[in-house]
């Protein structure tokens, strides 16, 4: 197997409060060592040992891979027409997803893999090395289960969105396509999935209906993560605590006794400032959230109706800028807090034994991703010891 040596960083973000400062274990002048797909040693530069391979980075930052837990990417066509509309005063609704839901039945199998391909590649070149991929398109059983099947081509983390919205033939009849997710389409698709989602939200599913999807999956050995308090207060939170999902996301319209949810319980809350950005939703309140106790994920929530970005650094710049997050807490969510949301204990972090996925910035810190929005920071990017994409 061969070594990789990242020498000359001028910022290393290691997420492991054991080998430097604060939450972020911060190192100033350090070097990492890759052995095949992992690390093996970090420290300081002046004592890096020798390797096959040595990266000399000239005081970039260097930090882990970001660990993106929410993102819609097996679909169809785009929905630019309804964003447009949106920013002329239309209001977003969950109805939309019904649009993407006819264009996604409608592709084969080749256009929605190239569809996943394209957005891979675009996640990976703005750092993401980790990636969750949702079905949800579908939303009859044989298109849910070429969705996952899709997904799992590219990504272990595949997650089954069997309720996202009842299709068409089911208007009005949402206990019946629960009846039908649960009696049918969980124990086809179970099998490609590990995570089970549904979309808790008026308009889309109340409790009563994700409590059975949720529990059907659990059945079938799916873990639970929820869609919700997206766009009103209702029980989406209060559900996923008490399931013990991985994952809560969104989490915009809050209530306290929410919020002392979250905090009592081992549900992470993934905030998706991408989707609030482009729907001109209110933000959530990271401030409370955190200030509570409560673990935090950062997400981008690439879907082409409320989120049509695969940008990491760009949601990071939010969580500073809106959500009141410091850079060093918005950089944690985004690799540290995407791996707990994804119960991973490879990921997020750089110590030895870790995955050797990583990101260089062409800047001596990160707090440059939330200083510099906008800008490519990002000149290199490893998986699994190797070089994946430089812009
Ligand atoms: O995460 N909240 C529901 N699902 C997506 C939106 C999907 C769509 O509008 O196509 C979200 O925002
Ligand atoms: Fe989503």
């Amino acid at each position: 197997m061969s070594t990789t040596v990242l020498r000359d960083i001028g910022t290393l973000v290691t997420n492991d409060p054991a080998l430097g400062e604060g939450p972020l274990g911060i190192r100033r002048d350090a070097a990492v060592v890759f052995d095949g797909a992992h690390v093996v040693w970090i420290g300081d530069d002046a004592a890096a040992p020798p390797a096959d391979t040595a990266v000399e980075l000239g005081g970039r930052a260097v930090l882990p891979g970001f660990v993106e837990t929410h993102s819609h990417l097996v679909f169809a066509g785009d929905r630019a027409e309804e964003f447009a509309a949106r920013m002329t005063g239309q209001p977003y609704g969950a109805g939309g997803i019904r649009t993407t839901i006819a264009t996604t039945r409608a592709a084969t199998d080749a256009q929605l893999a190239a569809n996943v391909e394209r957005l891979l590649a675009e996640s990976l070149r703005a750092g993401s090395t980790t990636v969750e991929i949702k079905s949800g398109y579908g939303q009859a059983v044989e298109d849910e289960w070429r969705s996952v099947r899709i997904a799992g081509r590219y990504t272990d983390e595949v997650t089954l969105l069997a309720a996202h919205v009842p299709p068409p033939e089911y208007a009005g009849r949402a206990d019946d396509y629960v009846a039908m997710v649960c009696a049918e389409m969980i124990p086809r698709c179970a099998p490609a999935a590990r995570w089970i989602d549904v979309f808790c939200e008026q308009g889309a599913f109340d409790r009563d209906q994700a409590h059975a999807v949720l529990s059907a999956g659990i059945a079938h050995g799916l873990v639970p993560r929820v869609h919700g308090n997206q766009l009103h207060q209702g029980p989406g939170v209060q559900l996923a605590v008490e399931l013990g999902a991985a994952s809560v996301d969104h989490v915009v319209h809050v209530n306290r006794a929410d919020i002392d949810a979250l905090a009592g319980g081992d549900t992470v809350a993934t905030l998706l400032p991408g989707a609030d950005f482009c729907t001109r939703n209110r933000y959530p309140d990271a401030r409370a959230l955190l200030d509570a106790g409560v673990t935090v994920a950062l997400g981008a929530d690439c879907n082409p109706g409320t989120s049509y970005t695969t940008n990491l650094p760009f949601c990071i710049a939010l969580a500073v800028r809106e959500l009141r997050m410091t850079p060093d807490e918005a950089v944690w969510a985004a690799t540290a807090g995407g791996a707990k949301a994804l119960r991973r204990t490879d990921v997020g972090h750089l110590s030895p034994g870790a995955r050797a996925d990583a990101i260089a910035l062409d800047a001596p810190s990160h707090v440059h991703l939330a200083y510099r929005p906008g800008v490519p920071l990002i000149s290199h990017v490893w998986r699994g010891g190797a070089p994946a994409a430089t812009n």
